[in-house]
């Protein structure tokens, strides 16, 4: 039994967002905007075992997430992540779309598209995020400085007016003050919202709450879900705070 939409306006819930996912009703969000743990402890790489981080800009993420060890066996986790896509398509309203952001990378010589995740949902468009700056200690790989975000769409999705010449190469900058391993940078999840008419924007993997912050200053319904109790509570902090600093302009 699904609970009604309305009940999850607004809020950031703490748990597992496959179960919580299943209590929403069918077609009742408009946007999905989202970045999964990317399972990089799982890496044959010496980016992560070693502890340099030099295939990772964002050296924060050598020591993880609070609750999430990310790191599955590479099947275990396609299928997780297919399943947690399967459920947001679900949720999703005829004229929506999940913007699914994940980076790819070469694991043992061979190129991890994420094909084995995302094949079989309608993927209108593949936009490059391209961030910038970074540090890299090793010498033996250029620096890595893009990430993917699939578009994935039903079939009556249109972009707002005019979001068209955007293009499909972005470039902005990743969080440097934000105390989580791997934040949006607001400015992006932003050009996102306001490239579609959504009124309300799920994102199951809420981390830091930029989701959340992005609907609200576009006048959006959000609804987050996080699996930790620390993020859910950094999120909270972020999200008052800038509620605080919003009305202090007017
Ligand atoms: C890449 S981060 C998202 C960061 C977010 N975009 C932000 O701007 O802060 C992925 C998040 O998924 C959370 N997570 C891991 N497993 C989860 C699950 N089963 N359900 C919900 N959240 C989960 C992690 O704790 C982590 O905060």
């Amino acid at each position: 039994m699904h609970k009604s939409i309305d009940t999850f306006l607004n809020k950031n819930i703490c748990g597992d967002c496959l179960e919580v996912m299943r209590t929403m009703p069918d077609e009742s969000v408009d946007l999905i905007v989202t970045s999964p743990p990317y399972n990089l402890k799982n890496s044959t790489g010496n980016g992560m075992k070693d502890g340099r981080g030099g295939k990772w800009a964002n050296a924060a993420l050598i020591n993880g997430y609070a609750n999430y060890g990310d790191c599955m066996p590479a099947d275990e986790y396609a299928k997780w992540q297919r399943d947690c896509l399967t459920e947001m398509f679900r949720l999703l309203k005829n004229d929506g779309a999940i913007f699914y952001n994940h980076k790819w990378r070469v694991q043992a010589g061979l190129l991890q598209d994420r094909q084995d995740i995302v094949s079989g949902f309608p993927i209108r468009q593949i936009i490059i995020w391209r961030r910038k700056g970074g540090i890299n200690f090793n010498a033996g790989y250029f620096l890595p400085t893009y990430e993917v975000i699939y578009m994935i769409t039903k079939p009556d999705f249109k972009l707002a007016k005019g979001a068209n010449s955007y293009g499909d190469v972005w470039e902005f900058t990743q969080e440097m003050k934000n105390p989580h391993p791997a934040p949006f940078p607001i400015a992006m999840i932003d050009r996102i919202i306001q490239s579609t008419n959504a009124k309300i924007v799920l994102d199951p993997f809420m981390g830091s709450g930029t989701t959340a912050i992005a609907a609200l200053q576009n006048d959006r319904y959000f609804i987050g879900i996080e699996k930790s109790q620390e993020y859910v509570e950094m999120a909270n902090r972020r999200i008052a705070e800038n509620d605080r600093q919003s009305q202090m302009k007017w």
